[in-house]
């Protein structure tokens, strides 16, 4: 048995993620950018797109925003229906990396044990998380889309770092720490990014 389901087996098919990443000259993998709202997620995430496909890298972004459009449009913001949008993008992006695509999922993802789970489905060394630390009163100063005012207003509940948990990773590959109102230019935060790939071996 597989979760719920009964009487289905697993399928092999003869090319595999080696395979499509030979022809894709790449290596597939996960880039999780996990970090509050207003923190700049999306923006990381565009940037390091826009810097991969110009050396010829095919990226995929998975963006919490943007997948509670469509597949996960069911969802709201309680715990539970997080830790499911969570499971599902962690499920879509190891379908990305093992086509041999960098997916780069950007969500909040606040709890430890719903990352960890992510991580979990993909071979060793395949996730790569990326702690996006920016303190609260920085988002809370930027706040791009007035969320933050209308959740200290208690016009939203359940908003995180306000009335719901963000819990920080303890350990994970890379921290880009933003302390100051002057946010980091996103181009530089991918570089970072990209030195780290280049320096695993995940980019030649
Ligand atoms: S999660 O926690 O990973 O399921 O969230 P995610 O899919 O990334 O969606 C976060 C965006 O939804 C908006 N939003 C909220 N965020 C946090 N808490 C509450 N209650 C909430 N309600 C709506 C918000 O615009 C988030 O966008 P970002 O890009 O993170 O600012």
């Amino acid at each position: 048995t597989v979760g719920n389901s009964t009487n289905i087996k697993w399928h092999c098919c003869s090319v595999g993620k080696l395979d499509r990443e030979g022809l894709l000259n790449q290596k597939g993998c996960v880039i999780w950018i996990t970090g509050l709202s207003g923190s700049g997620k999306s923006t990381l995430a565009c940037a390091l797109s826009r810097e991969l496909h110009s050396r010829g890298k095919l990226t995929y972004v998975l963006d919490g925003d943007n997948v509670r459009h469509g597949l996960n449009s069911d969802l709201t913001f309680k715990p539970e229906d997080r830790a499911e949008n969570i499971r599902r993008i962690g499920e879509v992006a190891k379908l990305f990396s093992d086509a041999g695509i960098i997916c780069i999922a950007s969500l909040i993802s606040p709890y430890r044990k719903d990352r960890a789970a992510c991580r979990a489905l993909l071979p060793e060394g395949d996730f790569i998380e990326v702690f996006l630390d920016v303190p609260i009163h920085v988002c809370e100063q930027r706040d791009p889309k007035g969320l933050y005012k209308l959740a200290r207003a208690g016009k939203i509940r359940g908003f995180t770092g306000i009335d719901d948990a963000y819990e920080p990773p303890v350990s994970c590959e890379i921290v880009l720490k933003e302390e100051g109102r002057e946010a980091t230019p996103p181009r530089e935060l991918a570089e970072q990014v990209i030195s780290y790939l280049y320096e695993k071996g995940y980019l030649h």
